[in-house]
């Protein structure tokens, strides 16, 4: 496995890599999510790239970047025990020398749900993705269904931009006790941990309340809210909502397809998860039709 922390290394060396080359881009300090879209990539691919990037133009104003957990070491150990071909981690000043001053901006899709709250964010990570992609030329490239916007908005600017790359995106790993697995789980103390699968709880509670024939948004998303509520930890519900999967605009009527998510606050943790209504995505269950 090469380590390449250069621009024009990284170019060079995967030109020369066999195709299809599958791109998986991440910020590090792997987790099973993450290694997920690994396994994934080196099933469907002749070649494996991964970056680790810690992508500063992503994180606002209030949003800790330096507390961004990190763990070289053990990432490239766990890269190389899944035969990944090249890792490309280059230092912020590779990506964002003095002179860059070209930015990616995806339309509607990005300003809603996360850019509300995160205002700039998908245009760093919008940046920052094709950036990736003109380095390491992938046929494919992996994203994970937990950040079902940020599939959404890479997706639409493959589209728009005409980007030569197949864009796949791979179920939501979670915990036993359904919590997705994010880098940001670390961050939380024993008891918020403990409150946390309430997130994914309150998905399925909505979710259930939909197979039994309730097609209301309003009446689906307040019963998200009662149940998030009534957990004292949840300090804050930044969204819930029922929306378009591609275009994340609301639904009156939950159809089938939609994307359920939200986004809370467990002490000083965001943390953010989707379902989508009978969706293949979630690995659970296989997909039915109820004609909606
Ligand atoms: P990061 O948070 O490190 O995530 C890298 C990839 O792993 C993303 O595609 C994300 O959706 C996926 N992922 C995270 N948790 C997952 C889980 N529990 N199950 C499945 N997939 C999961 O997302 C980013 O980095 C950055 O925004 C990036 C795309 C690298 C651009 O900087």
């Amino acid at each position: 496995m090469r380590v390449i922390e250069t621009v024009s290394q990284a170019v060079s060396a995967c030109a020369n890599l066999p195709r299809p080359l599958g791109l998986v881009p991440t910020m590090g300090f792997l987790h099973p999510g993450h290694i997920s879209l690994v396994n994934r990539a080196r099933k469907e691919n002749a070649s494996v790239v991964v970056t680790i990037f810690v992508n500063p133009t992503q994180f606002g104003p209030s949003e800790d970047l330096s507390a961004y957990p990190s763990d070289m070491a053990r990432d490239l150990a766990i890269l190389e025990s899944k035969n990944v071909d090249l890792v490309f981690a280059p230092p912020a000043s590779e990506l964002y020398p003095p002179a860059m001053d070209t930015w990616v901006e995806v339309g509607a899709v990005s300003r809603r749900l996360e850019g509300v709250h995160r205002p700039g964010h998908f245009r760093g990570v919008a940046t920052v993705v094709a950036k990736l992609f003109n380095i390491t030329s992938p046929t494919h490239s992996y994203f994970g269904q937990k950040d079902g916007q940020q599939a959404a908005v890479v997706k639409a600017m493959v589209r728009d931009l005409n980007m030569p790359v197949h864009i796949v995106v791979s179920p939501t790993v979670r915990e036993s006790d359904g919590l997705a697995c994010s880098s940001r789980n670390s961050r939380l103390n024993p008891a918020e941990r403990r409150a946390s699968p309430v997130v994914y709880r309150t998905l399925r509670a909505a979710e259930k309340l939909w197979l039994a024939g309730e097609t209301r948004a309003d009446v689906l998303k307040q019963r998200m809210r009662t149940i998030l509520n009534a957990e004292p930890l949840v300090q804050k519900i930044d969204y819930v909502s029922i929306a378009v999967g591609e275009t994340m605009k609301e639904l009156d009527i939950a159809t089938s397809g939609a994307m359920l998510s939200t986004a809370v606050h467990i002490g000083n943790v965001r943390l953010i998860d989707n379902l989508i209504l009978n969706g293949v995505c979630q690995g659970q269950r296989s997909p039915r039709s109820r004609g909606h």
